[in-house]
């Protein structure tokens, strides 16, 4: 079922100490709120933090996985192994992984697939670079990621995924859509997912926005009716305004 959602992607942030500090501090300001939090530490970090959350609602969240159950892939993660420490979701196909690691949408459609055999949610990571925007090829680019990435699923299956639409352009730029440029393709994923299965589950699944998010552009972007939320880089790593964030629907 769609619902506000703050994700915090920490990416390769914050060794051991200062990322059980941010953690200890985000406990203790925290306010009240309906609004779902995620946070997702670097691997090191995940079964220590969660041990930190305890019984509290924030979830956890890994920043990717391997797709493969086990074996010799060395320097990899199973989803197993972030089930058995606590893990709750799994960011998938961020486009710094897309961009800096070769993954491409099918090899992300095995990861998706394999952590939700293992019960766990997918956040499936979309965007398009500037220049296939200033070409106009966006629609086209996250149509062919969304179909690629998540087609492969049945209804069931989609219903328990998160999608965070992060335009390439706006990620760690301080450049954010705006809120017509992110409504508009939020709309048009909710669309995309229509056309292919139906619009309950076009209309149910939470669409996170990521890019330079903060408080100050934050009412706006999670106002828009297709926006449920966001997915937060350097924003989550400053506790106040991480809070502010959840306080921003
Ligand atoms: P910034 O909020 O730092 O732009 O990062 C967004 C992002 O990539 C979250 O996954």
């Amino acid at each position: 079922m769609r619902q506000n959602i703050i994700a915090g992607n920490w990416k390769m942030n914050l060794d051991f100490n200062q990322a059980t500090e941010l953690v200890k501090e985000i406990l203790d300001k925290q306010k009240e709120s309906d609004v779902l939090t995620i946070i997702a530490p670097p691997y090191t970090h995940l079964k220590s933090i969660k041990d930190m959350l305890g019984q509290t609602d924030i979830r956890l969240a890994a920043q990717n996985c391997h797709h493969q159950e086990s074996g010799a892939y060395t320097g990899e993660i199973s989803v197993k192994m972030l089930k058995s420490v606590g893990v709750d979701y799994v960011i998938l196909g961020h486009s710094e992984r897309r961009e800096f690691f070769n993954e491409d949408s099918l090899a992300i459609s095995y990861k998706v697939s394999k952590v939700l055999e293992n019960g766990l949610i997918p956040i499936y990571c979309c965007g398009e670079t500037l220049e296939e925007r200033n070409e106009a090829q966006h629609f086209h680019i996250i149509e062919k990621q969304i179909k690629q990435g998540l087609f492969q699923l049945n209804e069931l299956e989609l219903n328990d995924c998160l999608i965070a639409y992060e335009p390439v352009w706006a990620i760690g730029t301080g450049e954010t859509a705006s809120p017509d440029q992110a409504q508009e393709m939020h709309a048009f994923i909710r669309k995309t997912i229509a056309n292919e299965y139906n619009e309950i589950i076009a209309n149910n699944i939470s669409i996170l926005y990521g890019g330079s998010v903060k408080p100050s552009n934050a009412v706006e972007l999670f106002n828009c009716p297709d926006i449920d939320g966001g997915l937060i880089g350097g924003a989550s790593l400053q506790v106040d305004q991480f809070i502010e964030l959840t306080q921003s629907f």
